[in-house]
């Protein structure tokens, strides 16, 4: 069945018990763990490995959530889902959704979503609200919208998402032999998959299954880094911003998993980043170009190892496991502004596709 092939539902120890007549399972998970000794030269530390949760199977992380929160929704009787999404979660919600049997409402911020992850939500037949506004009035709204009239709630607040995604960790160290790596680097953004990050850790360092915490590093988009600003500050003081940034998966200014992320960082002595849209574009383009492939969002992995290298927080001897979130094909607009946008000369590893007559002279 698909639970038995589910690489979520493999760690079914690790997880809320949920009877399998209920469990919707696409299945999700046994992502591919990439050695990139190129990679991991260009960042300048010793060992990088990549977990792509690009190969789930609506394209991005969200889908280990989705399989959890889901199937609990079906367990307690839900008649309709909901989240808000800056594009990811309503696909995956949208697809899960379609797969229980559930009607779907989400709510999406108006303009600032890729056209694939907006096609892939009406595809799946979610019904879709956009807001004019961004993705944290959409959150806001949704939130009040499932308490007014009794919605099951798909977003990370919902802890069965952070449940599931807690198998992005298992799997990892699973595929490292138990083994784990020095730090772990991942995008934050709503800040749910940081949370779920710690408490993955967490369980397993209590249960014996690893010896040490790695230490986790979030990366920020510099326009959207209310949780860098936070860090900076000691966690004293924190103040939402209004987000902007090319990576819109994580164009969010006031992130609603702001205290379990905070504890993710506490317990495993973490640190928080943030970059330039220009380095996050670049680090994608690497990313790309070793053949793998990623969204934005996931390439300010790169992008902040990389800078963290260099401002010397993580030692060049380091051996670093990052996780991309989500699939290359997730935004096609950003990789064709990149290689054929108005500002491509500037962009080294710019290939844009040469024209010419249709003859042997010209070619
Ligand atoms: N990377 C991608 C590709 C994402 O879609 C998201 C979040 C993140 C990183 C950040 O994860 O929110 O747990 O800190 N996308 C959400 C969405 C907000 O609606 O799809 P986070």
């Amino acid at each position: 069945t698909g639970i038995e092939r589910s690489g979520v539902w493999r760690y079914r120890e690790l997880l809320p018990p949920l009877p399998d007549a209920t469990i919707v399972t696409k299945p999700e998970g046994n992502t591919n763990l990439y050695e990139v000794p190129g990679l991991a030269a260009w960042a300048g530390v010793a060992r990088l490995v990549l977990k792509h949760e690009g190969e789930n199977p609506t394209g991005s992380f969200k889908d280990r959530g989705m399989t959890v929160a889901t199937s609990h929704a079906l367990w307690v009787g839900a008649q309709i889902v909901a989240c808000a999404s800056t594009g990811n979660t309503s696909a995956s919600v949208a697809a899960y959704a379609a797969t229980a049997g559930l009607p779907a409402i989400v709510f999406i911020p108006e303009g600032k979503i890729s056209a694939a992850k907006l096609g892939q939500t009406i595809a799946y037949g979610a019904r879709i609200v956009q807001i004019r506004g961004n993705f944290d009035a959409a959150m806001a709204l949704v939130q009040d919208a499932a308490r007014r009239y009794g919605i099951y709630l798909l977003n990370s607040i919902n802890p069965f998402r952070l449940e599931g995604q807690k198998t992005i960790v298992f799997e990892l160290l699973h595929q490292m032999g138990w083994e784990p790596p020095d730090w772990i680097v991942l995008p934050g953004g709503n800040l749910g998959n940081t949370s779920a990050v710690g408490k993955a850790l967490t369980e397993l360092h209590e249960a014996g299954v690893i010896g040490r915490l790695p230490r986790v590093a979030v990366i920020q988009a510099a326009g959207a880094a209310p949780f860098y600003e936070a860090y900076r500050a000691g966690f004293r003081e924190y103040h939402p911003v209004t987000p902007e940034t090319v990576a819109t998966a994580i164009r969010i200014g006031d992130p609603v998993s702001y205290s379990k992320a905070r504890r993710t960082i506490d317990l495993t002595n973490g640190v928080v980043a943030a970059v330039s849209d220009e380095a996050i574009m670049e680090a994608k383009a690497r990313i790309d170009r070793a053949g793998i492939g990623c969204e934005p969002a996931s390439a300010a992995t790169l992008a902040g190892l990389r800078q963290l290298v260099s401002d010397g927080v993580i030692p060049v001897g380091a051996s670093v496991a990052g996780i991309l979130t989500g699939h290359l094909m997730k935004d096609t607009d950003a990789v064709m502004d990149y290689h054929l946008g108005p500002d491509a000369a500037n962009h080294p590893l710019a290939n844009p596709p040469q024209v010419i007559d249709p003859t042997p002279a010209a070619l």
